[in-house]
């Protein structure tokens, strides 16, 4: 298998005068988890579209393990599995019947593709409404059975737009094992989220998108160290101190200290040189500190740096 499963230049795609992917360029390394990041309408299911052979850019070129998305829509076609933000399966028919069906239409024997949708219903705890009409499904176990429809083929590229928008959080860790083991087992994946945290806890490599254009493409780590500051909580032993140790720490980092609860202290840091100095005065003033903690600021924080939304 080629090292990179997705190598996109120069994307664009243009409705009318408004540029939904704006020269995207993405390169996904065979194995990994890539989380796409953005704002509602930044271009992430345009950009998966074009990506999936299911839309052509206006501009750009892209290649899935080596093969053009536009002149090797075929072969690029087995080799991916996508599941869309909308499941789109048969309302009226069962969900054992949708996955036999999607089993066949892959090019498994009858039986083959029956063994093959129990096993994923077992997986994905659908066995008990394995007879049930999709139009009696929830949310939930739609966007299962969706998951599950993706997977029938084993394809070793699955796009995954939003796979857990509206589950709920049980379900939700079950996705995320469903999809960690997935690529335990070779498959490349690229999924779209809302949540910062899926993208934090999943993603090798997070690609923020924000009006068509890549603003941030880096490791979970990698982002919080690029938008800098850190901050440091401590928590005072005896809450007593708790005023002489603010003072203390706003002397040497100059920054105003939050009191979040009776003796614990927050405060910016930009670089953790400054933190011997603090626990050096704090020893020398008889402050004991029982909790000392540098944090990176959260996904959250680089996402508003970024892309500058406060609400989506
Ligand atoms: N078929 C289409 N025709 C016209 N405009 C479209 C079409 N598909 C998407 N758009 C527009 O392109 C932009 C990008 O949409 P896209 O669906 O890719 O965003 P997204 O990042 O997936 O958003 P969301 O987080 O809401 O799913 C939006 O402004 C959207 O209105
Ligand atoms: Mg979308």
């Amino acid at each position: 298998m080629k090292n990179m499963a997705i190598e996109a230049q120069g994307l664009i795609k243009v409705f009318g005068n408004n540029r939904a992917v704006d020269g995207v360029n993405l390169n996904i390394p065979t194995g990994s988890i890539c989380g796409v990041l953005g704002p509602n309408g930044a271009g992430k299911t345009t950009t998966i579209n074009i990506l999936a052979t299911l839309s052509k850019p206006d501009a750009g070129s892209a290649r899935i393990f080596g093969y053009d998305v536009l002149k090797e829509t075929q072969k690029v076609r087995q080799l991916i599995g996508l599941t869309g933000q909308y499941a789109t399966i048969d309302e009226s028919l069962t969900a054992m019947e949708n996955l036999t069906i999607f089993g066949r239409l892959h090019g498994y024997s009858r039986k083959d593709s029956k063994r093959k949708s129990i096993e994923l219903l077992e997986e994905f705890d659908l066995m008990e409404a394995a007879n049930k009409a999709l139009s009696q499904f929830s949310g939930g176990m739609r966007r299962r059975l969706d998951l599950a429809a993706s997977l029938l083929s084993s394809p070793p590229l699955i796009f995954l737009d939003e796979p857990t928008t509206g589950l709920d959080p049980r379900t939700r860790t079950q996705m995320w094992m469903t999809i960690r083991s997935l690529v335990k087992n070779g498959s490349t994946v690229l999924l779209t989220t809302q949540y910062l945290d899926e993208a934090d806890q999943l993603a090798d490599n997070i690609v923020v998108i924000d009006r068509g254009k890549v603003v941030a493409n880096d490791t979970p780590s990698g982002l919080k160290k690029s938008i800098g500051a850190s901050s440091l909580q401590v928590t005072v032993k005896n809450p007593d101190d708790v005023l002489e140790a603010t003072q203390i720490i706003e002397n040497i980092l100059g920054e105003h200290v939050l009191i979040t609860e009776v003796a614990d202290l927050t405060v910016p840091m930009k670089s953790t040189d400054k933190l011997i100095d603090i626990l050096t005065a704090a020893k020398n003033a008889g402050i004991i500190l029982t909790e000392i903690n540098v944090r990176q600021p959260s996904l959250d924080e680089v996402f508003f740096a970024l892309t500058g939304n406060v609400d989506n």
